[in-house]
Formats: structure tokens, sequence, C-alpha cells
């Protein structure tokens, strides 16, 4: 086994560009294919078409060892572990689209001198349907586990890393276990169903905590409770934890909505109703309308009324904007009749396709200026900079919020005079 051998990544997207990127600061020789000439012009002239922290300067640190092609043979003919990071987008039917996965298998063909090392997530069975129909290539589940937005910090710092094989002692299995093995993390070495499991599992129950506290949040509106508090309570006892305990108006992203909704097709598909998870679904997408019946509390009817949005990420440090809270929450406001206007400091341009019949602003106090009502969506540190007692609440027709991540100051914001209404509290 060479020292540090070179890798090819397939498919420079989110995953493939911090997984490249990652390798090659781990002295790595990296081959990045990707299908897209004009995104592998633009990276092999260092521009990096994706927002996430300390990616521009990884890449650029390590631009010696990186090689982005857009010919699959350059990635064949230097490196035998082939990482395939395409995306897997949900169907209609919520099952994950596996036609690009496919279509690398496609492309790889027979070959016994390679590994597929599966990073993109795909459906339980995956694995062993395409070792069935190339036996010769070599495959290996490994599941990223990156948050966008830490996703460099995550691949440099792990909690665990999965590495799933059909035989127990499989010889590329120990090499990409290797490869893993300066980042003083536990691998955890199973069977390529129970690695696929892993990840889908581990998404589904993270979801899980979130709607969870959502439903807590709102029993508490309810019962006089706070959930903040709650949840700080709950955090402490070690088998429940603190993290993803925070309420607010539902999760997105490009993974829990798709991964939760496959998880449970899947379970369908095989025979199998997942109660659970239908309820997970179920509440994330009320959650959003509750925020929509909290403006309306105060407002009467939207019709005509000016509502800003903070925020269109889906979460803070990123420009992702798939599955955001905020295209559901500017679609609903629209129907209702309402003027909505929008605005964040870096996820407009990615929106500006989906945010239909929606202003578009280039401040927050541009978004504020007139409106009746306003929703925090994403929990962009420079909302809580604002000057809320002074020029946002003047400009605002109503001093009416909506913080839908329980974000900002509640005390001072109402002291401001203000109407705060955040969640669960
Ligand atoms: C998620 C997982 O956290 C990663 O481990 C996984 O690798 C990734 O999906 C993936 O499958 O690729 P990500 O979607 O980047 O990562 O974002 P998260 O930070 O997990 O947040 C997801 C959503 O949950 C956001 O909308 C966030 O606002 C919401 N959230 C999170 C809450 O509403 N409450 C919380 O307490 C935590």
């Amino acid at each position: 086994m060479p020292d540090r051998e070179p890798l090819g990544v397939i498919g420079a997207g989110w995953v493939g560009l911090v997984t490249a990127a990652c390798f090659a600061e781990l002295r790595h020789e990296v081959y990045c294919r990707d299908i897209v000439a004009t995104k592998v012009e633009a990276l092999k002239r260092g521009e990096v078409p994706i927002y996430e922290p300390g990616l521009a300067e990884m890449l650029e640190r390590n631009q010696e060892r990186l090689h982005f092609t857009t010919d699959m043979g350059d990635a064949l003919s230097a490196a035998q572990l082939l990482f395939c990071c395409v995306d897997t987008p949900p169907t209609y039917s919520g099952d994950a689209d596996l036609s690009r996965v496919e279509a690398v298998v496609e492309e790889l063909g027979g070959s016994n001198d390679h590994a597929l090392v599966m990073k993109s997530t795909v459906p339980v069975g995956t694995g062993r349907s395409i070792r069935r129909r190339q036996a010769d290539l070599g495959y290996v589940s490994n599941p990223e586990f990156l948050k966008e937005g830490t996703a460099v910090s995550d691949f440099m710092h792990p909690d665990r890393v999965v590495v799933g094989t059909a035989e127990a002692s499989s010889e590329f299995g120990d090499r990409v276990a290797a490869l893993y093995q300066p980042l003083d993390a536990p691998i955890v070495r199973t069977d390529v169903a129970s690695a696929e499991m892993i990840k889908l599992a581990s998404n589904a129950f993270l979801a899980t905590k979130i709607s969870f506290i959502n439903e807590i949040a709102n029993v508490s509106e309810e019962l006089g409770a706070d959930v903040t508090e709650v949840a700080r309570g709950m955090g402490l006892d070690e088998r429940i934890g603190s993290q993803f305990l925070r309420a607010g108006i539902g999760y997105g992203g490009s993974c829990f909505p798709k991964d939760v909704s496959a998880l449970k097709q899947l379970a369908g598909n095989s025979g199998y109703h997942f109660q659970l998870l239908t309820a997970v679904i179920e509440v994330n997408e009320l959650q959003k309308r509750r925020t929509i019946g909290k403006l309306q509390k105060h407002l009467g009817s939207l019709v005509g009324k000016e509502i800003a949005l903070l925020g269109v990420a889906f979460k803070p440090d990123t420009d992702d904007v798939r599955e955001a809270t905020s295209l559901v929450l500017a679609a609903r406001l629209v129907s209702e009749g309402a003027h909505v206007r929008v605005y964040d400091p870096v996820a407009t341009d990615r929106a500006r396709e989906l945010l239909k019949g929606v202003r578009i602003c280039e401040s927050a106090l541009e978004a504020l200026d007139g409106a009746h009502g306003a929703v925090l969506v994403t929990e962009w540190p420079e909302f809580r900079e604002l000057d809320w007692k002074g020029e946002a609440k003047a400009r605002m027709a109503r001093p009416l919020l909506v913080d839908g991540r329980n974000f900002l100051d509640a005390d001072l914001l109402r002291s401001a005079g203000f109407t705060y209404e955040g969640v669960g509290r």
C-alpha cells in the first residue's frame, strides 16, 4: 500500500470539494473530476463555486496537490480509490434519485483495480445492488457526516468514521480506513448495508430531535414554560445531549428533509410503515404554518400587509437555499396576499429564481422599512447587531417581530415596544 496514495474524487459539489480539499490537506494528490466543464475551468483558475468557511483557503493552500478535470480517465489512471460525491436529490415520490451514482458506476465498468468509495447518501441496499452488477469493482461505503458551514472542520475532526465493506477483511476497506488514521477518530468497520443505514438513521434521529423539541415548544407556549430553559435542563442529561434541541420554525437544507423522507420511503418500499418519521415530517411542516399563524394573530388578514423575512439561507454560514424554510414561508405569505420582502447577507443570489413575486433587499433595514411585521428566519449574527430599539423600530410600520429561531433578546425587544413572538417561550 503506498504511503500517501493518490485519490480520485468524483463530483466537485459541496461534499466533493470539501473531501478533495481535506485529503489534499492530508497530503494526498487528489484528482477531482466533474462533468461540468465551466465549473472545472473555474476551479482551475482558483475560483470556488460555493460558500463554505475555510474551504477557499484550504483549496488555495493545496493547489499543487489538487487536479481538476472533466475526464474520468485522468482520475482512473492516477488513483485506485475513487470517492463518489455526486448528489442524490429526492424524486417526487420521496425516494433518492440515483441516476448520477449510476452514471458513475457505468463509467467505471468492471475494473478490479479500482474501488468506488461511496460518500453520496444512498438508500440501504445500493452497495449490494452495485456489487451485484459490477462484481469486480471494489466497493466501500464511507458516508459523510459534514454539516454545511462547518464542513471543513467536521471533516478534519470527525466524531467517527464509518467504513462499510462486504467482507470483514477487505484490502480496499483497510486502505480507506488508513486515510483517516491521522484524524484520530473512532473508525467503525462494518458491513455495507449497516454503513448505509448509519448515515440515514443518524440524520433521521437528529431531525426527530428537532421535531420533538418543536412540539415541546408548542406545548410550552400553551402551558407557560420556556422551551429554551426546558432544552437546557434536558440537554444536561448525557443520554439526551444538548445539541439539536433548538426549537424553531423547522429544519431545512439539502439533507434532513431528503434523508428523512428517503428512509421513510425505503421502509415503506420494504413493507414497513415508519410511523415516527411520518410524524417528524408532519411536525416540521406544521411548524412553518404556525409562523404564519403568529403573524395573523396580530395582523388579522395578511392581504396587502408588508412582511419582511430576515434570512433566506436554510441556516447561517451557508448560501445554500435548498429546502430552506424561507422559501416555503415566502410562498405561503404571497398566497395569503402579503407583500414579501427578504434580505440575506449571502444567499439571495442563489434564491432569486425561487423567490418569485418577492422583493429582494440589499440590507435588513431596507427589508424592515415600512413592514407591518418581520420574521427572523435565519440566525445570521448581523441580525443581533441591528439597532432594534432605534432605527429598525423607527423604520417599521408596526413593530411586530416573529423570532423563528429564538435568536434575539426578547426582553430588550419587548422593552423597546416590540410585539415579540418567539418559539415556545
Ligand atoms: C446535516 C447533519 O447535521 C450532518 O451531520 C449531515 O452530514 C448532513 O446533514 C448531510 O447529510 O449531509 P446540515 O444539513 O448541513 O447537516 O445542517 P444542520 O446543521 O444539521 O441543520 C439542519 C437543519 O436543522 C437547519 O435548518 C437548522 O436550522 C435546523 N436545526 C438544527 C434546528 O432547527 N434545530 C437544531 O437544534 C439544530
